[in-house]
């Protein structure tokens, strides 16, 4: 376990450490700034004091080049830092193409982990060594946040809609998961640690689990079952968009947008068809608000982005 002191010691994600240098700098260039206005409040308190000797006559009025320099300077120096925060910003939202992705649902008071071969897990999240990671992660009540604090990530997981977040470990061992958005009365106890194991193990680690089938299989079950399958299907009677391939791909609508058929926008379209209608077909999707939980939807997006064949 890692201690409280840890937070500023070793990060245990890739990006720990460009957050780990950002963060030291703002420390150490705020902390300069501030220094040196005590300094001179100081330095001047004591020189000008009442009854002190110094030359109070023909003070400067008018000083271009100061103004312009204590103007410029930090501006120039905080533009910079903000310039830099951005670049480590967009990073924790650029997953690379090789990322495992788990799922991750919140709720009072834990969270629930599903992997893609169908393990679960609850309240830990065991992931390989120098692996990249992605997790989707959504809330099936109130607003939560997953911080881990060793791995320098944060992010709200927000009902009815998809956040996601990656890192790579780069240190084995246990670190702490907190929930880090206050979510009601056992907020403080929705905690849980992320176990880093060295790849072999995890291999074994995740075939290990009770037997039971993937997520997108099961995905492929709820498409028939919810009956998805009787109008999305070729040669079905209904004219429903073909949800072969779709994942990631741009969708025309009908009143012109173009977008990407990512996780909230599949999951919109399931839940809320009318928001979304795509260009060239008719309106008659009904919504499945109510009639698939958030573990189903986890396993529909699942099998939509495996591709639409009939998985193992
Ligand atoms: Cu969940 Cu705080």
């Amino acid at each position: 376990m890692n201690r409280s002191g840890e937070l500023l010691l070793h990060s245990a994600s890739s990006l720990g450490h460009t957050v780990d240098l950002l963060f030291i700098s703002l420390l150490a260039i705020s902390g300069l700034v501030a220094l040196a206005v005590a300094t001179l409040i100081v330095f001047f308190a004591v020189k000008y004091r009442r009854g002190s000797e110094a030359d109070r006559s023909n003070p400067p009025m008018q000083v271009r080049w100061i103004e312009i320099a204590w103007t410029a300077t930090p501006l120039a120096i905080f533009m910079g830092l903000f310039v830099w925060s951005s670049v480590v910003f967009s990073e924790f939202y650029r997953p690379p193409e090789n990322s495992m992705r788990i799922h991750v649902l919140a709720k009072q008071w834990m969270w629930k982990v599903e992997h893609e071969n169908g393990r679960r897990e609850i309240d830990e999240l065991h992931v390989p060594l120098g692996q990249p990671v992605e997790l989707l992660m959504t809330s099936q009540d109130v607003i939560h946040s997953f911080f881990v604090p060793a791995f320098r990530v944060k992010q709200d997981v927000l009902p009815a809609r998809y956040t996601s977040l990656w890192f790579t470990p780069t240190r084995v061992g246990r670190f702490n998961l907190f929930c880090a958005e206050y979510c009601g009365n056992d907020h403080a106890t929705m905690r849980g640690s992320v176990v880093v194991m060295y790849p072999a193990e995890f291999a074994q680690w995740l075939a290990a689990g009770p037997d039971r089938a993937t997520l997108a299989a099961r995905g492929f079950d709820i498409y028939r079952r919810a009956g998805c399958s009787g109008c999305h299907e070729a040669g079905s009677t209904v004219r429903a968009p073909d949800l072969h391939g779709i994942y990631g791909r741009p969708v025309q609508l009908d009143d012109d947008r173009h977008v990407t058929a990512d996780d909230t926008y599949l999951r919109d379209a399931i839940l809320e068809p009318d928001k979304h209608v795509v260009a060239g077909y008719p309106a008659a999707m009904p919504s499945y608000q109510g009639q698939l939980d958030e573990d189903d939807l986890i396993a529909l997006l699942a099998y939509m982005k495996a591709g639409t064949d009939i998985p193992q």
